[in-house]
């Protein structure tokens, strides 16, 4: 072979390598398309020692260009396939950690706590403010302004637990959520139009129904020219909101901060007033104590009972998302924190 052809023959297997080498799709092909080169450069390099002197040094650079962009090529392409083939192995090889994280053991807030956040969701949307006041009270604010004098036999009925500090007896944790009433008219011009949901405590054994920690939510309405109606009507209104179609009932009762008195009751929502498990076959549930401010309790606030008039409710949290799901006020349910049955609600 002549020194240009030799050239011509280095330069188009370099030119051949360029094109083939993009197509190599794995390490193998490419070292074959590598091994055809070399071996056809071999035979330009055997091909060197039959031209004449001066043509060789034209064909020893050919032949040192094409085998330099063979290496370059082949290189590059090298880089390519082997990031390639190492990235389909990370994702061939990738754990999956997330076994437990699909979300369906995100968590959710306690069914009191759903409870109490609808309550507030249902009076703000009545236009009332939302308080909170101290778990742990004076005598004054928990029983005397609320026209429970020393002695008063329903002081009995509230089974007190009192706190070691200061005068005996004048320090506790609060029996109701009822002192707020005390503290908001203390602090607050009227009108007032007050929830207050809080933590309560009783000195009672805890069984299926009682709990010495409880929850209740008060109302409070100062306003002039309340009436018992207005009281029936919000109550009425908000008991819809909560239950759905069902109706109030109340019965004349007895407490020392309201005049009259009316004990609570929500039609049973689960048997429609036919009588069941649920409502003790009585087809009525009790939720808690209403009435008008007592002017006692007003005038303990420095309210003139002349001018202002007001009407309050209370009553527990804890039965509610029970009743909600049917069973039969079993409280301890709730504080067991058993997640097989906080999970369901
Ligand atoms: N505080 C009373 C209780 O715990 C309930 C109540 C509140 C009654 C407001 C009347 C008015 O039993």
């Amino acid at each position: 072979m002549s020194a240009t052809q030799l050239v011509e023959r280095a330069e188009s297997v370099a030119r051949r390598v360029v094109e083939t080498a993009q197509t190599a799709t794995d390490l193998e092909s490419l070292r074959e398309i590598e091994r055809t080169a070399s071996d056809e450069l071999a035979a330009v390099k055997t091909g060197i020692g039959s031209v004449e002197g001066a043509d060789r040094s034209t064909v020893g650079k050919a032949l040192a260009a094409a085998q330099a962009t063979i290496a370059e090529v082949v290189g590059e392409r090298r880089a390519v396939i082997s990031a390639a083939a190492s990235a389909s192995q990370l994702a061939a090889e990738r754990l999956d950690l997330t076994a437990l994280g699909n979300g369906s053991l995100r968590g959710h807030l306690h069914p009191v706590t759903q409870v109490w956040r609808e309550l507030e969701d249902i009076f703000c949307g009545l236009g009332y403010q939302v308080h909170e006041g101290p778990e742990v009270e004076d005598d004054w604010h928990n029983f005397e302004a609320l026209n429970f004098p020393p002695g008063h036999p329903a002081r009995a009925m509230q089974d007190t637990l009192y706190v070691n500090l200061g005068e005996p007896e004048q320090v506790l944790l609060r029996t109701h959520t009822s002192p707020m009433q005390i503290r908001l008219m203390e602090t607050q011009e009227p009108p007032i139009y007050a929830i207050i949901p809080g933590r309560t405590f009783r000195r009672d054994t805890p069984d299926a129904r009682h709990s010495p920690v409880f929850h209740q939510i008060e109302c409070l309405v100062i306003d002039r020219d309340v009436t018992m109606g207005d009281l029936m009507g919000t109550i009425e209104v908000f008991f819809r909101a909560l239950f759905g179609d069902v109706e109030s009932r109340f019965l004349p009762s007895y407490f020392p901060f309201t005049e009259p008195s009316a004990e609570l009751a929500v039609s049973c929502p689960f048997c429609e007033k036919t009588g069941c498990r649920t409502c003790s076959h009585t087809g009525w549930i009790e939720l808690g104590g209403c009435g008008m401010v007592d002017p006692n309790v007003l005038q303990a606030c420095n309210l003139d009972p002349e001018e202002w008039s007001g009407f309050a409710f209370g009553f527990g949290i804890d039965r509610i998302p029970l009743l909600r799901n049917q069973i039969d006020s079993l409280q301890t349910l709730l504080w067991d924190n058993d997640l097989r049955f906080l999970r369901q609600s």
